[in-house]
Order: C-alpha cells, then sequence, then structure tokens
C-alpha cells in the first residue's frame, strides 16, 4: 500500500450486539472483543501503522449498568496483567488519556506501571482511551490554562495542542468505526478536524487482520485536501 496512515484511531462498536446475536451477557462480547487486540496491534504495525488509539471506555459509559462497567475494568486489568510481557516482546509502548480519578487505586497503580514499564519501548505506540470524553478533554486544556495564567492574546491552536491529553500524539489519521455507526460519539473532537473516516459493518468482536487490511486499503485511496484545493 503506497499510503500508510501515521496514526490510526478505533472505536470498537459492536461488543453488545455480537453478544445478543449468540444470545450471550453483553460482558462476554467485551470480552471476545479484547482477545484479538495483539494481534490487531501486530498487523497495523506491520503495515507500517506508529499510533493506534483504542476508545475503550468513554466518559459517557459510566450510565452503563454497574455491572458492566465493573466488567470493563476487569477486562483491562486482565489484558494489561497478562499481555505486559507481550507488549513488550513486540515493542509497544503503552499510553493512556482520559482520567483515571474514578478507578481504585489498584487499577490506577497497574496503569501507571505498565505505562512506566514500556515507555522506552520504540515500535508501536498503543494509546488506551479509558474515561476519555473529547469534551472533558477541552474543558481540562481551558481549566489547566487559566490555572496557569495564559494570557488570551497566547492562545491559539499550537497552545491548545500542548494542554490536550494527546500532546505527544500525532493527530489521527484514520478513525476506524465498527458495527456500521456514523457518530463520533465525542472521541477525539479537536484531533479529527481533518482525519479520514472508515466505518465498517463489522462487529468490533469479528474485526481481525483482514479487516484491518481492507480498512488501509481504503485509507490508501483517499485524497486528502485539508481544505484546500487538489
Ligand atoms: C462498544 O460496544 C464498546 C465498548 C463500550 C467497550 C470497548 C471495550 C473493549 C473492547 C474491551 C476493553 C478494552 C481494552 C483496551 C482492554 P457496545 O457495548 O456499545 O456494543 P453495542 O453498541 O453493540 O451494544
Amino acid at each position: 500500500m503506497s499510503n500508510i496512515p501515521q496514526h490510526v484511531a478505533i472505536i470498537m462498536d459492536g461488543n453488545g450486539r455480537w453478544a445478543q446475536k449468540k444470545n450471550m451477557p453483553r460482558t462476554q462480547g467485551h470480552r471476545e472483543g479484547t482477545k484479538n487486540l495483539v494481534r490487531i496491534m501486530e498487523e497495523f504495525s506491520k503495515h507500517g501503522v506508529k499510533f493506534v488509539t483504542l476508545f475503550a471506555f468513554s466518559t459517557e459509559n459510566w450510565s452503563r449498568p454497574s455491572n458492566e462497567i465493573n466488567s470493563l475494568i476487569l477486562l483491562l486489568r486482565e489484558a494489561l496483567n497478562q499481555e505486559i510481557n507481550e507488549l513488550n516482546n513486540k515493542n509497544i509502548k503503552l499510553c493512556h488519556i482520559g482520567s483515571l480519578d474514578k478507578l481504585d487505586l489498584d487499577t490506577r497503580q497497574l496503569i501507571d506501571n505498565c505505562i512506566a514499564d514500556t515507555k522506552r519501548n520504540s515500535g508501536l505506540t498503543l494509546t488506551i482511551a479509558f474515561d476519555y470524553g473529547g469534551r472533558a478533554e477541552i474543558v481540562d486544556a481551558i481549566k489547566s490554562m487559566i490555572r496557569d495564567k495564559v494570557h488570551h492574546n497566547n492562545v491559539d491552536e499550537e497552545l491548545v495542542e500542548k494542554y490536550l491529553y494527546t500532546t505527544d500524539l500525532p493527530d489521527p489519521d484514520l478513525v476506524i468505526r465498527t458495527a456500521g455507526e456514523m457518530r463520533i460519539s465525542n472521541f477525539l473532537l479537536w484531533q479529527s478536524a481533518y482525519t479520514e473516516y472508515y466505518s465498517t459493518t463489522t462487529l468490533w468482536p469479528d474485526f481481525d487482520e483482514k479487516e484491518v487490511k481492507v480498512a488501509l486499503n481504503e485509507y490508501s485511496n483517499r485524497f486528502r485536501k485539508y481544505g484546500s484545493v487538489s
């Protein structure tokens, strides 16, 4: 492929529908959706993608039933405990965007430790958006600027970007959304101003290496104009 996105961000949708179709609890859909994560990261990396950001839990997901919330937190913990060695073997650097404030101390420490353990890896950067919302991120950035007494004359796009959670990440080139919806759902609102969108009807637990290739192929045929003319 001639044109590979540097940064791919993914809205992993359809876990609940996948489970319902199989008469399983919704939480089983989330579990299935976690199993293929490392393989999918490897496939992106193989094609030259440098950054992948996964939307694992939104600020709005706190309104889900408590058993589903607990199950998502447990899955995150399990995935980190089980895959930390694999992330290091594969030279993957782990990052987090969002808020850790509502998580219990053990989970916060686990996330912090995994980030510290992988911070020197130079391969793919895998960012987990957990308790993340694009609007909350912008509100947090504004609060921090006010706290830092930034003068309004000094506020420009470059400065705002320094205050976002994603300050160390390039903007996503491609957002993939599974399960067929055509919504942004409060994901990377600022950063996706010129991002290419790709939606597939495949439910997240069925998304695999073949689907990665289809999405990358579609992206490679896009022509990005950034508001200019061809
Ligand atoms: C949306 O599907 C998916 C989520 C809210 C959670 C995604 C989380 C995972 C795949 C597992 C945890 C992630 C990591 C990184 C360990 P949905 O439940 O809204 O599906 P539906 O629209 O079909 O109901």
